[in-house]
């Protein structure tokens, strides 16, 4: 059964609404979630959460980082803020056989596969099998890239593989693209345009924007260079992990996704760069026991006790209703 579109957002943005206090998770969680049986999966974890029970019913999404490297240096980044320690931390990228591990033993619940983590999925040499296999495997690729290599034989490619939605990292002008991200907005608006007039129909193309003190007073002209050429654009706050812990009870943990790291390594949030939730691996273990095994249990007990690792206890991303995420909404009568 297909629950129609617009009746699942309208549901979800209350859902988002009542949870964290913004409808703007709305988008986020519709990409990964539209199947019923996911919905049941995640409004259980939901219930869980509340009700500080340490433990999941299933797992709807898994986070891949296909390689843990990058052209670029997105001043807000991990990847650029923590670069001595992050230096070999693990494989640069992640094997055939690391991803396929992932793909063909992903619990049957996961419907979502999502290529991000921390680096530039399109420096994968193989990132289009790597598409085509999750299609194959009948769950919905969706993938996060700053569009930079987003042309020649690999957009064509690209272009033509199953992808479900293809998510830019920018920034909402040319002037805070250059200063934060260190690239040439016009450009990869060429490249999206390219992108656009060949891809599948299917395939949705979005705009990411972390909002950051930099950028907020920019967001009222969002829209102006993407009217008619993508599907959204989504914001999302900029976590910090300095000091600037929230009140509130992380839900990372209980919203039904798993990241997989380039080494195999699994861990119930995808911000946990240095690897220090990890419940599993999937070299070691099947997907069945990472879920239900005692690792995972006994981190959620942590968390109900408060007793979160430093690196939790000292993030901002559970404060995300506190930040202005609403963005002007998309224009009428536009694609
Ligand atoms: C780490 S990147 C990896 C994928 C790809 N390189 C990209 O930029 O889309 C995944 C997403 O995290 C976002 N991001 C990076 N640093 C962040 C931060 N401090 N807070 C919130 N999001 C952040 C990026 O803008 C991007 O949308
Ligand atoms: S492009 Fe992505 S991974 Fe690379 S520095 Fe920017 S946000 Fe981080």
């Amino acid at each position: 059964m297909r629950i129609p579109k617009r009746l699942m957002l309208a549901a979800y943005r209350v859902g988002s609404y009542m949870v964290y206090g913004t409808t703007a998770e709305a988008n986020w969680i519709y990409e990964k979630v539209q199947r019923p049986s996911s919905c049941f999966i995640v409004a259980m974890n939901l219930l869980y959460w509340k009700l500080r029970r340490p433990r999941v019913r299933g797992i709807v999404a898994l986070i891949l980082e296909p390689v843990f490297d990058c052209n670029l240096r997105c001043t807000y980044c991990p990847w650029s803020l923590m670069r001595p320690r992050l230096e070999g931390l693990r494989p640069r990228l992640m094997t055939w056989e690391t991803f396929c591990a992932a793909v063909d033993t992903a619990p049957k619940t996961v419907e979502t596969i999502q290529f991000s983590g921390l680096g530039e999925p399109l420096m994968h040499p193989r990132i289009c099998d790597m598409i085509e296999r999750v299609a194959d495997r009948g769950k919905r690729p969706s993938l996060f890239t700053n569009g930079t290599l987003l042309k020649g034989d690999l957009l064509r490619r690209l272009a033509q593989t199953p992808l479900s939605v293809l998510n830019l990292s920018l920034e909402p002008d040319a002037e805070t693209c250059r200063k934060y991200r260190g690239i040439d907005l016009d450009t990869v608006r060429k490249h999206v345009e390219e992108f656009v007039a060949l891809k599948q129909p299917a395939t949705e193309v979005k705009i990411r924007m972390v909002v950051h003190p930099g950028n907020v007073d920019r967001l009222g002209a969002v829209w102006d260079p993407w009217r008619g050429l993508v599907d959204d654009i989504k914001m999302c706050p900029v976590f910090t992990t300095d000091g600037a812990g929230s009140p509130f009870l992380c839900m990372e943990p209980w919203r039904g996704n798993l990241t997989v790291w380039t080494n195999g390594k699994v861990t119930p949030c995808c911000l946990d760069t240095f690897e220090d939730l990890v419940i599993g691996n999937i070299h070691k273990e099947a997907f069945a026991e990472i879920i239900h095994g005692k690792a995972y249990r006994d981190l959620l007990n942590r968390f109900t006790k408060g007793a979160m690792p430093d690196r939790c206890a000292n993030c901002s991303s559970p404060n995300i209703g506190q930040m202005p995420t609403l963005l002007p909404r998309k224009p009428v009568g536009r694609r």
